[in-house]
């Protein structure tokens, strides 16, 4: 029997997920049937998400089941393929899981293409998390010339797509972020009009005034919280608020009792929506195009934070989830 390694989910986490919540498993390898690929995987992504899947609780996707293991994105490498859309050797990108193998159906993924930029952008800039920025943005926020855009969780692999696409729309971009290494990135590598480090900050409501001095007409929220209770003071008449993450709560064993802040909406007769970018998967190709485009102009940039070994990667998880990252946040599996 052939086998391969594999990350389980051992238990689930009270709080802050650790690494005894984590168990490496040696696996059975499964044969591709047909219309199946058996891909080698080389990137996988960790996510905030998947904190969500860890709970058994009823959410938009099921709960990880305890013993199985963790889902994930990954870009691979096909082994073997039983269907005639893919052979030998082709780089492909999907929900693979943290492990070094995978049998998948060929439609559940889609191809790479290895000439527009690294493999691994596939699971970043032209990934899932380019493409939540750019429709979260775009599509909910729809930020016009000259108007300030705020974003929370600004030095994260959303995040800072997402300053960045406001910048090209001509907006005044300003990031809150978790370190004074991350907030001179956003502003000195990246274009950021300002950025402030909220674990410096005591006064956010006055540092977003004083960055802020027409009010806030777009804020893509990534973390929620007292920064968000913040923004909503500060809101510009016909504000739109997109919320696409609320990463501060998610290790609460309870939830928070927040300020509510929500007459302020009345006030400036402000949007908020919710949105998950798989709403948008008819619209990929489109979000795919315009972020490969703006790629290869220079108009964007993008940064990974990478740790080597499948072992590794509950330490990577953990880690992104307070900060250790700049960018997205992926595990090498094997090298290219
Ligand atoms: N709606 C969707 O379809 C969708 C899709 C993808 C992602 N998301 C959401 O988007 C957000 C960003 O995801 P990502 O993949 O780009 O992750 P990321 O920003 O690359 O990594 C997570 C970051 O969150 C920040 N953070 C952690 N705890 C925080 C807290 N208490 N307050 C403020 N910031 C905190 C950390 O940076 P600091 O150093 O700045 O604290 C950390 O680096 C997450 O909330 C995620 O759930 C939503």
């Amino acid at each position: 029997m052939s086998t391969h390694r594999a990350v389980t989910l051992a238990s689930r986490p009270e709080g802050w997920p650790e690494a005894s919540n984590f168990a490496l498993k040696q696996i059975e390898t499964l044969a591709p049937a047909d219309g199946e690929l058996l891909v080698e995987i080389i990137y996988l992504s960790v996510d905030p998400y998947m904190r969500g899947r860890m709970r058994d609780a009823k959410s938009y996707a099921a709960p990880i089941e305890l013993g199985a293991v963790m889902t994930g994105g990954a870009v691979a490498r096909v082994v073997e393929s039983k269907s005639p859309e893919y052979q030998a050797g082709d780089i492909v990108v999907g929900d693979l899981g943290w492990q070094e193998k995978a049998v998948v159906p060929a439609k559940a993924v889609r191809p790479v293409d290895s000439s527009i930029a690294p493999i691994s952008t596939a699971l970043s800039v032209l990934g899932m998390t380019g493409l939540t920025a750019y429709f979260g943005l775009l599509d909910i926020c729809d930020p016009k010339p000259s108007e300030t855009v705020v974003v929370s969780g600004a030095a994260g692999a959303v995040g800072m797509i997402v300053g960045q696409i406001a910048r090209l729309k001509g907006c005044r971009v300003v990031g809150i972020a978790g370190s004074d290494e991350k907030c001179d990135y956003l502003v000195d590598e990246l274009g950021f009009h300002a950025a402030f480090n909220y674990k410096t900050v005591d006064h956010y409501r006055k540092k977003l005034a004083e960055l802020c001095p027409n009010g806030i007409d777009c804020y893509f929220d990534n973390v929620g919280g007292p920064i968000t209770d913040a923004v909503f003071m500060l809101l510009a008449d016909r504000a739109r608020i997109s919320i696409c993450g609320q990463i501060s709560q998610y290790n609460n064993t309870k939830v928070e009792q927040g300020p509510r802040q929500l007459a302020q909406l009345i006030v400036h007769r402000a949007k908020v929506e919710g949105f998950l970018v798989f709403d948008y998967a008819e619209r990929f190709p489109e979000g795919l195009n315009e972020l490969a485009a703006w790629l290869r102009d220079g108009k964007i940039r993008y940064r990974e934070n990478v740790v080597d070994g499948l072992e590794n990667a509950p330490d990577a998880f953990i880690g992104m989830m307070q900060g250790d990252n700049i960018g997205k946040q992926l595990v090498r599996v094997k090298p290219e």
